[in-house]
């Protein structure tokens, strides 16, 4: 299984566009067996995708040509034996400002994060919704 995480600048950010991303996303990834999460923010996207990996070289393919956002960045490819989301086609997750402030985005602090650092967000923020779940 290949997971997956990008960077990128929302163009256009409001929460119809959001929810119409949203929507698209779990259908799709639903029948692609892909499960991730999507951290969005005013001023950045973060996203996890994970499953098989043709079908995430196939989805990352058309999320790098959409207009919807720019300067799409991977930030870390892998191959792993568990998913981190498995219950959930796509997450979405407003990340605190607490993690990383808007000065600290706009400075370019996710871009060099290192994989653990990002995939320690991820985590937390897969800890979060399970209990939320529960
Ligand atoms: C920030 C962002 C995240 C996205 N995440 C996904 C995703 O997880 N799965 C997916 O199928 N499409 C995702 N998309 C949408 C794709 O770019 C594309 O619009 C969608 O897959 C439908 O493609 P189609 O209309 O060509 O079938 C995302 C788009 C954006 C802007």
């Amino acid at each position: 299984m290949k997971q997956l995480i990008y960077s990128s600048e929302p163009f256009g950010f409001d929460s119809a566009m959001l929810a119409g991303i949203l929507v698209r996303s779990r259908e799709k990834n639903r029948e692609a067996d892909i499960t991730g999460a999507l951290i969005c923010r005013h001023d950045m996207y973060l996203q996890l995708i994970e499953g098989p990996e043709a079908a995430i070289d196939a989805v990352f393919a058309r999320i790098v040509k959409d207009d919807r956002h720019l300067a799409v960045k991977v930030l870390l490819s892998r191959t792993a034996d568990q998913r981190m989301f498995p219950e959930w086609e796509m997450l979405d997750d407003q990340m605190p400002s607490l993690t990383w402030s808007a000065a600290d985005v706009a400075g370019g602090i996710v871009e060099t994060a290192t994989p653990e650092m990002l995939l320690g967000v991820f985590e937390r923020v897969a800890a979060k919704a399970r209990i939320a779940a529960a």
